[in-house]
């Protein structure tokens, strides 16, 4: 046997666990009407295996918890911000850091610096938070993701790519002056986890240098970006992903990052910067809406594990096993001819609710029918990635049109073992031999901006009662001969 043929292992063994227990089917009943059949308000005790996000969701390392222990909680100049600052320079490779409470804290403080009412956006797909920031700044974003993106059963090995062409269009038609940068984002979420490939940033980048754009990178999922590079791009595979994520890092301006993705935190996130002039802006900025320039929202402890965090998801070893685990989940799906997102994505597997609820129309949200019958039917959380989380369009009053209609099954890290996915495959195949039964969703309540986490809905007729099983009773396959001696 080939040592590519060989089985791996997570690189670490269990300390600690937290107990999780599976509902009756009644509660489940119950808790899902009491969640107006929303996913995001359930509460997470009636949940047996949660794959709502990935974010925030990680398990920390003993070297992070005892890092916790380490936190310098002064005001002002604490030395675990210093330390992070010493961690995102030497993997990330930016020199100026803000830090922030979360993602989406740095994505307000870049927008706030950059865009100008008028302004135009292009990047690589929507994400929710990034395009209302974006809006709210005055800013209207623009998809230039290459045209497969769109197609759920495409194998193009680098969907997260950016069509050089489209943005030459664009800028050509807008002009250079009205766009401050393109936002790339590694592993494009909405996409289904779709990386983008280093000769797509290095075009992007010559001719973003051609008209004086900058490249900001949604660093999120950057690591997992940088192992797909290493096993798909030709010429990569002897590289670690630390070599390749500071080559991608060194081709962008700076960044916006979740740290509670890729580095395995629960809390924190951070603006990385080249520019001197724009960090001092930056640092004006955070104090209004996170706190001091070096803190920002974190607590020292916070950043001490962050810090730590970069240094363990880095390793090659830790991407292998995460990757290998969604990677593992897609692949019983596909082997059962579930409808999923091809090529399996980097944080998570998404199901194609349009193929697999194919009786239910986009407007009765079939994406997020199926995460109720998910729920039903085992208590597994997962979230709706279709035309809800497109959202309206406030001047037309229609919904964004969205051709994904997905159902993501995301994976946090270190949390579940090969057996919580054996469970999420074999609720998701019952799920697609009773999909004639569930039908569709009508909203209920909608708010204004990100309706998704808040949307109330309800079901079209009464197929929700259809769904659910218990727990499994395990047979010992001693048990008949047993009887017989007793
Ligand atoms: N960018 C990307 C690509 C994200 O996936 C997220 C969050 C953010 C920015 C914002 O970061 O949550 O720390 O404020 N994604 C989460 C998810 C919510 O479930 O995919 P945040």
């Amino acid at each position: 046997m080939s040592r590519e043929q060989r089985s791996w292992a997570e690189p670490y063994k269990i300390k600690v666990v937290e107990p999780i227990r599976m509902t009756t089917r009644e509660r489940r009943n119950k808790a899902l009407e009491e969640a107006h059949f929303n996913s995001f308000l359930l509460r997470s005790e009636d949940i047996y295996i949660d794959l709502l996000t990935d974010s925030g969701t990680s398990a920390m390392s003993d070297y992070q918890w005892a890092g916790m222990m380490m936190g310098d909680e002064a005001y002002a100049g604490s030395k675990n911000f210093y330390n992070l600052q010493d961690k995102i320079e030497k993997y990330y490779g930016y020199p100026y850091v803000v830090p922030t409470h979360q993602g989406r804290g740095a994505e307000h403080l870049l927008a706030q610096l950059l865009i100008k009412p008028g302004d135009v956006i292009p990047g690589n797909m929507y994400f929710t938070t990034t395009k209302v920031h974006q809006e709210l700044a005055g800013g209207t974003f623009v998809d230039v993701i290459i045209e497969q993106a769109h197609d759920p059963t495409s194998l193009h090995p680098f969907k997260g790519n950016i069509d050089i062409g489209k943005l030459k269009d664009l800028i050509y038609k807008v002009g250079a002056a009205r766009i401050p940068y393109v936002n790339l984002q590694a592993c494009v979420n909405m996409a289904g986890g779709q990386p983008f490939s280093l000769a797509n940033l290095k075009e992007l980048r010559q001719l973003c240098g051609q008209f004086g754009i900058k490249i900001i990178l949604d660093a999120t999922r950057a690591m997992e970006n940088a192992w797909f590079i290493k096993r798909r791009e030709p010429g990569q595979s002897k590289r670690s992903c630390a070599e390749i994520l500071y080559e991608i890092c060194s081709l962008t301006d700076g960044c916006i990052m979740s740290g509670k993705k890729d580095l395995l935190v629960n809390m924190g996130g951070f603006l990385a910067l080249r520019d001197e002039k724009i960090y001092g802006k930056a640092c004006e900025l955070v104090v209004i809406y996170e706190g001091l320039h070096t803190y920002g929202g974190m607590s020292g402890r916070d950043m001490e594990a962050m810090a730590r965090g970069i240094e363990e998801a880095i390793q090659d070893d830790h991407l292998r096993a995460r990757i290998g685990q969604v990677q593992y989940l897609g692949q019983k799906l596909l082997d059962a001819n579930i409808p999923i997102v091809e090529p399996i994505g980097g944080h998570a597997v998404y199901l194609d609710a349009n193929r697999f609820l194919s009786h239910i129309p986009q407007n009765e949200f079939p994406a997020q029918a199926l995460t109720c019958a998910l729920y039903l039917d085992f208590g597994i959380r997962t979230m709706e990635r279709g035309l809800v989380s497109a959202g309206r369009n406030s001047k037309t009053g229609q919904h964004h049109p969205s051709q994904l209609e997905l159902v993501r099954l995301t994976i946090p890290r270190r949390v579940y073992t090969q057996a919580h996915m054996d469970v999420v495959a074999e609720t998701t195949i019952a799920c697609h031999h009773a999909r004639k039964s569930i039908a569709g969703l009508r909203m209920t309540y909608e708010p204004d901006k990100l309706r998704f986490f808040q949307a109330h809905f309800q079901p079209i007729g009464s197929w929700t009662n259809s769904f659910s099983s218990e727990y499994p009773i395990l047979q010992d396959p001693l048990l008949e001969l047993a009887n017989t001696i007793f």
